[in-house]
């Protein structure tokens, strides 16, 4: 038997409407009854003789994220058509922050199995994900990461800033901001509700470095995306370009037989980890690529992500770590102008869609100009990688605080722990008048991590207590098993592993223990004892959370920690290949 040599298309593999017949135990029957059907919507033989192009349509009306939807599809089917293939949209779920409820990551991997098998099920010989969204693009890089075929990332793109009283405004740093100036009493209703308008200023994704502007820069630099694809506003004649480029390049890779194996290698997920640390990018970043590298077999090696975070400054000048927008990081250049700093630092020789290497396509995109928002790499806006990984007793299987983000005076700090042991009771007790905390105390939130909430929501930027916040109190040390929006900022500890609902050591701490966080020294510890702790433990027993039914039983049964990144423990690759960053 021969095998098909490595990077060569399988000539002799079924191709377009051929593929992946519905079975009736005729294949000849099958092709006869899919070919009649098809043409009951006016096809013609010579167009589904062409080779056929999947494009996911993620559009919904409750995702005005992807609310460019419609021009994204009839750009991507253009460049399709013009480079002889076959565009064939198709629905699958589609995820907004603010309407999926208890949390998106909760639907994530649903998402990511929905792509994988359309992608599997119908005919298509590539694909174009278009994703925006923040669990959008992960949930589509990991289903096609599985299903191994030629696909090709889009991304919606960013929204464009408000203006609120002659003050530039954008989702979602601007909207924390304003919230906590309104709980602080700093704003009156009235003008919370002025503000409101102004905060999403068209369709598109959070105009930050939030999880989605921090994924699409991530797409790119993984090669999933044609070159410039990460920075273009929803709105803008260059989105719409980029969209048809990608369709006519889709063709290309369907041809090439350039699958996403190619692509997705060590190396890449290297360059993604670089580009994260070096954009000031979501913490939600790292959870995403252990998710997309455990379906090709990589782990994310965390303490190696350290030692690159320590020569990997933070170059990119965007909110939260920073001052502009993702418009400005556009007209700045986009990707080309963070990677020409970073060229010597990355893995040049990784495979991208278009066929060429990265640093092929860094070659031609030529010499950069003049700009003032990604900085040069020895005049950073932070001088370390946005993102260090914290061990301790607090924290066994590893932990993460965003310092870029974070307050210089509490990164080494020691302090009171005040705890809550849910999401309930935080928001019952944070505002009481005679909530027993002070400014210097430690804010220590529970059963917020992937099997406790469940889906471990964006709910580790616990509000600063309202009687302090009315103090003037602007950050404090806050610890839990959750996660953090990209947009959020303030010293806090996130992805506390194991998580508390699995009875991790945070699931012990009590009001009153005393809590370190050293980031110089990596450290995140409980001041009580081993033996202490062991015998809170077996006087606790934490009694694993669990469902009777459905998806929700499924996830908490099969679920894996942060540093898995959360996936389903039977959706990573059998295939075991490795970590990365290999350092
Ligand atoms: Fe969709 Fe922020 S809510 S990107």
């Amino acid at each position: 038997m021969t095998s098909t040599p490595k990077n060569k298309p399988d000539t002799a593999a079924p191709k377009g409407m051929n593929k992946g017949l519905t079975s009736y135990g005729d294949a000849g029957f099958s092709l006869f009854l899919r070919k009649a059907f098809i043409k009951g919507a006016g096809y013609t033989d010579k167009a589904l003789d062409r080779p056929v192009i999947g494009i996911t349509n993620t559009g919904s009306s409750y995702n005005p994220c992807h609310g460019n939807m419609p021009q994204l599809i009839e750009a991507v089917k253009r460049g399709i058509l013009m480079a002889g293939g076959l565009p064939m949209d198709f629905p699958t779920i589609s995820i907004h922050e603010s309407f999926a409820a208890p949390t998106s990551m909760y639907l994530r991997n649903l998402m990511s199995m929905d792509t994988e098998e359309m992608l599997l099920a119908q005919p298509m010989d590539a694909v174009v994900l278009i994703g925006g969204c923040d669990k959008t693009v992960p949930a589509q890089l990991m289903g096609a990461a599985s299903a191994n075929l030629p696909a090709i990332q889009l991304i919606t793109g960013s929204m464009l800033t408000g203006s609120h009283r002659s003050e530039r405004v954008g989702a979602c740093t601007d909207c924390r901001r304003y919230w906590a100036k309104f709980r602080a009493g700093e704003i009156d209703a009235a003008q919370k509700d002025e503000v409101n308008h102004q905060l999403v200023a068209s369709v598109g994704t959070c105009s930050v470095m939030g999880t989605a502007s921090t994924m699409a820069c991530i797409a790119e630099a993984l090669g999933m995306t044609v070159p410039g694809g990460a920075s273009p506003p929803a709105v803008t004649a260059d989105r719409i370009r980029i969209a048809e480029e990608t369709g006519a390049r889709a063709v290309q890779m369907a041809l090439d037989g350039l699958t996403i194996d190619k692509i997705l290698t060590a190396d890449a997920f290297e360059n993604a980890l670089r580009v994260l640390l070096a954009i000031g990018g979501s913490t939600n970043g790292i959870v995403h690529l252990a998710a997309i590298a455990g379906r090709v077999g990589l782990d994310i090696d965390l303490p190696a992500l350290d030692r690159m975070g320590r020569d990997t400054p933070v170059l990119l000048d965007l909110k939260p770590s920073g001052e502009h927008y993702m418009e400005n990081f556009h007209d700045a250049g986009g990707m080309a102008t963070l990677l020409r700093e970073l060229k010597p630092l990355l893995k040049l020789d990784a495979m991208t869609v278009t066929g060429r290497t990265l640093g092929e396509e860094l070659e031609a995109q030529g010499p950069g100009f003049k700009q003032d928002v990604v900085r040069p790499f020895n005049q950073p806006i932070y001088p370390q990688g946005a993102i260090a990984v914290l061990y301790g007793n607090l924290a066994p299987g590893g932990a993460i605080i965003k310092q870029s983000a974070a307050d210089a005076k509490l990164m080494e700090h020691e302090g009171r722990a005040v705890v809550f042991e849910n999401a309930a009771d935080l928001a019952a007790r944070v505002d009481l008048a005679d909530l027993d905390v002070k400014a210097d105390d430690i804010l220590v939130l529970k059963n917020i991590g992937p099997k406790g909430a469940p889906g471990m929501p964006e709910a580790g930027y616990l509000p600063i207590p309202m009687k302090l916040a009315r103090a003037g109190v602007k950050d404090m040390v806050r610890i839990s098993d959750g996660r953090m929006s990209g947009t959020g900022y303030g010293t806090i500890v996130l992805h506390v592993t194991p998580e508390s609902a699995m009875g991790g050591p945070l699931a012990h701490v009590k009001n009153g223990d005393r809590i370190r966080l050293s980031v110089s020294k990596r450290e995140i510890s409980l001041l009580v004892s081993a033996e202490e702790l062991a015998q809170r433990s077996k006087d606790n027993p934490i009694p694993e959370p669990s469902a009777t039914r459905g998806y929700r039983k499924l996830f908490l049964q099969t679920v894996t920690q942060a540093d898995k990144g959360v996936d389903f423990d039977f959706l990573r690759s059998a295939q075991t290949k490795g970590k990365t960053p290999a350092l």
